[in-house]
């Protein structure tokens, strides 16, 4: 009996393998919302008909609902002629077509996980991806149900004077007492996780898009009156990325209407829903005086994202939610395309890659690794990770580097010739691109099922006497969990040799495929010793040792053609002399030194490059390449190396950055550049221990004219020890109390610190009155962030593991979705010596004995200790 009990209460698990069709369609659906932030009352009447031959009743998902009615084909149903438990409703039909109602009543003010209908801000919206649809009214929830929609909503006419959902809207008038209703038509058949309603107090930013067959398409930007002049950054990256996926994947839009709303609290990013877009405010509003450069970039980039969902996630969506990567690894990756159209390429590549090794490989080297199509989950919400999404990205980069653009771009034709409409299968997309280029992708979607970051050693032997080279190239797959062994990938890597001598190219770039364990490929003709370029443009998501050594690195530095290749060098450079450091060896930091010196002082550098090539990999990235991380070590080296690099280059540091001040605002690539810079030498400045950098950084601090300036000084005086420091906190504080998105920054800046005292200001400002557990960006902002900052979060007095697990715990009764995701840098624990692992366990297990965990964190706690 207990047993049974105890069983019952783990939570189980979907797996992939279990997949089959829906029992019954429904082909459409008529939704009445009577709207109220306390009570709110959903009808839904739909069509349902029998799919295929079967006997199976009516089964309908809902989550915390309360059933007030059910009707079939009109007529009311008694409470036994339906079955209701905790997750569905079951409706016994006959024939091969019904009528059901529904009416329902929900709580949205009291919806604090923010899935299904909730309140922010006063505001009434939706979040429905992956499952959250059910908790507004009896559907079945799954992706592979295509429904037309028909949407009715009654609010008060004061508080609620704009109602929106998907599609146009088709008719609207006054109710009772106050009350005014719209009714809104999606003419596309879509999943329930895309619709959408908002209702609220909100004003436009409007403007048209002109589709390349002529069509108006009227475009809205909804957003708290206060907030509309921070609006046009947004709507330029909509116009531009319409445009853009018109010209590269001849995608037009297909309704006449396109409307984005922002709100303060959402759990990721941004939401795809057909037509109504709902966004976190963090990817829309922005000015000068608000938000960095960064933030401009990461706003473009994710209205483009949603944008481009339109067809690659909407038009064409996904069958299950095992194939997630399906959509979001093929939109990502024309994201990432997008922007590196905006500016420079070479950069944006940079970006992606430090952002994939920040999250996805620390990922799939840990106890949560899992396939870009993962084979089973317990909560789907834990699996819209790095993983998925910018690993899932890498796929389709290569795919695109071994058909070539010309091909790839056929292949993504066919793709959606073939399953518009419908919901497909990653399986679909590498068929499509198979049948449309004619390459064989057989050993290729490996890359699809097995997981962990394949490791490649390249090594380069040159024979003087024939000028000949061979090139030793060879694999292994780590095993992840559930995956002990492994078999090799299919991985192409754009390879090229340059002139030891002359710099330059003697073998010209070139996709090398690595498909066996080991490869040897022989060069010849060679008219000078060879220096290998490889991996370059990182075409494969790999780990690669290339066994050079630091003069090599420091030669590749300066003369790679390829600027990845060449940024990659000095990382690497970078860290092996920080690993050497931390590990007691000999330490030189002179190559190190003489290769930034050489690049911060190259005159036909974009600027942009030059402030991401001389910039330190972090402490994380530091740790991540050693078997058991020391972070007090990693920190020490590291520091050591950056006052090393900042006082041997003192003069070049403060005529780079004079070199770069004295700009007034404006934002486009050559600005952004400048100003990127300017941080990066104003830090290296600050680490020069040169007199006057407290002055240097409090001048810029106040004298700003935009945030990226003033950010990046509060950085530096976050981090230093200098008086002025509590000063420019307490100026910033002030200036932007009332400035949600500004005030994450104000904690972020303090939970990011490199200083001894971090996780005691972290504890401090955890009480602090304008934090709050409810808001996700604020928890990020301090939790979150404080949870990446390798030195505070392991200090070795084990506090930081113990207020990350307190954290966990009380989100997860407000916002499971939000809590889990704070979850991973305490799964990190087999990396760690045995005292920080034996803490960061034990924090684990007592997060696992928490009283009513949440499916979201169980899995995630349990996986980590597993
Ligand atoms: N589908 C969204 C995107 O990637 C992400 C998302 C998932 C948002 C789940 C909310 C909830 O654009
Ligand atoms: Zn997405």
């Amino acid at each position: 009996m207990s047993n049974l009990q105890s069983a019952s209460a783990i939570p189980s698990a979907t797996l992939r393998e279990d997949y089959s069709p829906p029992d019954w369609l429904v082909p459409e659906i008529a939704l009445d919302f009577s709207l109220d932030p306390a009570r709110t009352l959903v009808r839904a009447r739909m069509t349902v008909v029998r799919h295929e031959a079967h006997d199976e009743p009516l089964r309908l998902d809902g989550e915390g609902l309360k059933l007030l009615e059910v009707r079939r084909n009109g007529e009311k149903l008694d409470d036994g002629d339906w079955m209701l438990d905790d997750e569905r409703l079951t409706i016994p039909l006959t024939g091969s077509e019904a009528t059901v109602e529904t009416l329902v009543e929900i709580l949205p003010e009291k919806n604090s996980q923010l899935m299904g209908l909730y309140a922010s801000g006063g505001i009434l919206c939706t979040q429905c991806e992956a499952e959250g649809f059910r908790r507004i009214t009896f559907f079945p929830d799954r992706p592979d149900v295509l429904t037309r929609y028909s949407v009715r909503m009654e609010a008060d006419r004061k508080r609620f004077p704009v109602l929106l959902s998907n599609g146009d809207c088709v008719e609207s008038g006054d109710g009772e007492n106050g009350a005014h209703w719209a009714r809104w038509e999606d003419p596309w058949p879509k999943p329930c996780y895309l619709f959408a309603l908002v209702a609220g107090d909100l004003s436009a930013n409007r403007d048209t898009f002109v589709t390349r067959s002529g069509k108006e398409v009227a475009l809205a930007i909804w957003v708290r009156e206060a907030d509309l002049p921070k609006t046009s950054h947004a709507m330029q990256a909509l116009k531009d990325s319409m445009a853009w996926d018109e010209h590269v994947y001849g995608r037009e839009y297909d309704l006449s209407q396109f409307n984005i709303v922002a709100v303060s609290d959402f759990n990721f990013g941004a939401m795809e829903n057909k037509s109504l877009n709902i966004f976190n405010s963090r990817y829309i509003l922005a000015d000068a005086e608000t938000a960095t450069d960064a933030d401009f970039e990461a706003i473009a980039g994710v209205v483009a994202h949603e944008y481009f969902h339109n067809w690659s996630g909407n038009r064409v969506t996904c069958r299950d939610w095992f194939q997630l990567s399906l959509k979001e690894g093929f939109t990502v990756f024309r994201d990432q395309q997008f922007s590196a159209d905006q500016g420079s390429a070479a950069v944006a590549r940079i970006g992606d890659v430090r952002m994939l090794r920040a999250a996805q490989f620390p990922e799939d080297a840990g106890p949560l690794a899992h396939p870009v199509r993962p084979e089973s989950y317990i909560e789907i919400s834990n699996f819209y990770t790095a993983t998925v999404y910018n690993k899932g990205a890498e796929l389709i980069r290569m795919m695109h580097a071994m058909l070539g653009p010309h091909d790839f771009r056929k292949g993504a034709d066919l793709y959606f010739e073939r399953h518009d409409g419908t919901a497909a299968t990653c399986e679909d997309f590498v068929t499509a691109m198979e049948d449309a280029s004619g390459t064989d992708l057989g050993q290729f979607r490996l890359w699809y099922s097995q997981s962990g970051t394949p490791k490649v050693t390249a090594k380069l032997d040159y024979e003087a006497e024939d000028a000949s080279a061979v090139l030793t190239l060879s694999q292994t797959v780590p095993a992840t969990p559930g995956q002990p062994e492994k078999k090799p990938m299919a991985i192409p890597l754009k390879t090229a040799l340059l002139g030891e001598r002359s710099g330059r190219p003697i073998v010209a770039e070139h996709l090398v495929m690595l498909t066996d364990n080991e490869q040897e490929i022989v060069f010849e003709g060679l008219r000078e010793p060879p220096v290998l370029s490889i991996n370059r443009d990182f075409t494969a998501p790999v780990a690669m040792d290339s066994e050079k050594d630091p003069a090599t690195l420091a030669f590749l530095s300066a003369h790679d053609d390829d600027p990845f290749a060449r940024y990659e060098a000095m990382q690497q450079l970078m860290v092996e002399t920080i690993i050497d450091a931390v590990s007691g060896r000999p330490v030189d930091h002179d190559p190190v030194i003489e290769a930034v010196r050489q690049t911060l002082t190259d005159p036909d550098l974009d600027k942009a490059f030059i402030a991401e090539a001389v910039l330190l990999p972090s402490e994380s990235f530091v740790g991540d390449q050693m078997l058991i991380v020391e972070p007090e070590a990693i920190h020490r080296a590291r520091e050591a190396l950056r006052d090393d690099l900042g006082e041997t280059l003192a003069e070049d540091w403060r005529a780079a950055y004079a070199a770069s001040s004295g700009n007034a605002y404006t934002y486009n690539p050559a600005a952004t550049g400048l100003r990127r810079l300017r941080a990066v030498a104003l830090g290296y400045v600050a680490a020069s221990g040169l007199d006057e950098a407290p002055q240097l950084a409090t001048d810029q601090f106040e004298s700003a004219d935009n945030m990226t300036d003033r950010q990046a000084a509060l950085a530096v005086l976050a981090n230093s020890e200098w008086p002025e420091r509590t000063g420019a906190l307490e100026q910033f504080y002030d200036r932007y109390r009332n400035d949600a998105l500004v005030l994450d920054k104000w904690f972020m800046a303090q939970a990011l610190s490199t200083r001894e005292d971090t996780l005691a200001s972290v504890e401090a400002l955890s009480r602090h009155p304008d934090f709050s557990i409810d808001n996700p960006n604020r928890l990020r902002s301090l939790v979150g962030a404080f949870g990446s900052n390798q030195r505070a979060f392991h200090a070795a007095s084990g506090h930081g593991y113990r207020f990350l697990a307190d954290f966990i715990l009380k989100a997860d009764a407000i916002n499971p979705q939000t809590a889990a995701r704070l979850l991973p840098p305490l799964g990190k624990w087999r990396r760690f010596d045995e005292e920080r692992g034996a803490m960061m366990r034990a924090e684990l297990e007592r997060i696992l004995a928490g009283p009513n965990l949440s499916k979201d964190v169980f899995e995630q706690a349990s996986k980590s200790l597993g």
